[in-house]
């Protein structure tokens, strides 16, 4: 009998919900429905998001999206086989709303619980494009808070190849974007204004470019970028779209030169992309290029699904029931994990 799993996401500023169903006989879960909620209104006031108004409009907006995605999937809670949330990482009081929502829904239905790794959706969620990947392949997870190349065998099975040593690619975007002035969240917009400007017009630092290692560092461009803005002064304004143009090269020139690092280095002929910053064109243009050029197949989420979504955590609870990684269980103590590395959650016993 095919399982029907909800997916609860809330470790940040979007809420997120949706119902994906694990196929009878096995094959790739499929989507049924998702709704999302993005407080991004909400947190523009104050320039970035407050924690405590997050966990609060989590609470207000996670049962009606979740009446909304059982309606649309021509569902009822009852037909629910396993409830998921985002265990972590994420704010703590967020990832409570999503957890304890997740917990009283299957104690009251007398279902099993799983909690997901945050991560691990983004990582799966090119599972759910009319294109899936095929394992094993390179995975390039750039978000808000995280840069990591990793190598995926299989489902739990990753191993990190490389990550930043101080900020994540996203919140370089995100930094670079506040100092210009750009409203939050700094890296689609700050992106959006580059497509009018020039990427060469100012010389900006691609850290650890030639380290021969797979680590990133983008504290140092940061620091760049805002010597540049207070050098130009009341010229920033025009030349804005110059300097936002040239962030983004130096951001994503590091990202593809690293990507294709790994790829040569582990001859993997497959790469996959995820995380929020997956979804910036000149990063899909540069990669899908020199992809191409080394025959090389490239995956990304599909667009609306790059940033965070409930779908991608309902999939992953579903690929990780159907790979026998994780048994949901009707323990409905729960907890929250605010920091929790991915690679403790790798397959024990597994030689990658
Ligand atoms: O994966 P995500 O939604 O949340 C985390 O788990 O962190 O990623 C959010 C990050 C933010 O830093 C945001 O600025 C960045 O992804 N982002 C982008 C774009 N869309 C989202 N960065 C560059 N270009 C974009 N188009
Ligand atoms: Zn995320």
């Amino acid at each position: 009998m095919s399982e029907l799993i909800l997916g609860i996401e809330s470790s940040c500023d979007e809420t997120g919900v949706a119902v994906v169903r694990i196929p009878e006989g096995g094959g790739v879960p499929t989507l049924l429905s998702h709704a999302l909620h993005s407080q991004i209104d909400m947190h523009r006031a104050y320039g970035g998001v407050v924690p405590e108004l997050a966990s609060r409009d989590h609470i207000r907006r996670v049962l009606p999206l979740t009446r909304q995605v059982l309606e649309d999937a021509g569902k009822t809670l009852q037909d629910i086989d396993v409830v998921s949330f985002t265990r972590g990482p994420g704010l703590a009081g967020a990832l409570l709303v999503g957890a304890g929502v997740a917990c009283a829904l299957a104690a009251a239905l007398d279902k099993p619980v799983l909690g997901v790794h945050h991560l691990e959706g983004h990582l799966l969620s090119p599972f759910l494009s009319d294109d899936p990947p095929e394992f094993p392949f390179i995975a390039l997870l750039v978000s808000g808070g995280h840069t990591q190349l990793m190598r995926v065998d299989g489902v739990g099975r990753y191993e990190i190849l490389g990550e930043t040593i101080d900020d994540a690619a996203g919140e370089a975007f995100d930094k670079s974007a506040k100092v210009m002035g750009l409203p939050y969240p700094g890296g689609p917009i700050l992106s959006k204004l580059a497509e009018g400007g020039d990427p060469q017009a100012f010389k900006l630092p691609r850290p650890l470019l030639h380290s021969g290692d797979l680590d990133f560092s983008f504290a140092g461009l940061k620091t760049a970028v805002l010597t540049q803005a207070k050098k130009l002064g009341d010229e920033l304004e025009p030349r804005k779209a110059d300097l936002a143009a040239s962030t983004q090269a130096a951001i994503v020139d590091v990202l593809v030169k690293k990507t294709l690092n790994a790829l040569k280095q582990t001859g993997m002929q497959r790469v996959v992309v995820a995380g929020g910053v997956g979804a910036n064109k000149l990063l899909r243009e540069q990669l899908n290029q020199e992809c191409a050029k080394r025959k090389i197949r490239v995956h990304y989420p599909e667009l609306h699904l790059c940033t965070d979504n409930g779908a991608m955590i309902a999939m992953a609870a579903a690929m990780r029931i159907q790979a026998g990684q994780q048994q949901a269980s009707k323990t409905y103590a729960f907890d929250v994990k605010p920091r929790w590395p991915l690679d403790s959650i790798v397959e024990k016993n597994v030689a990658l």
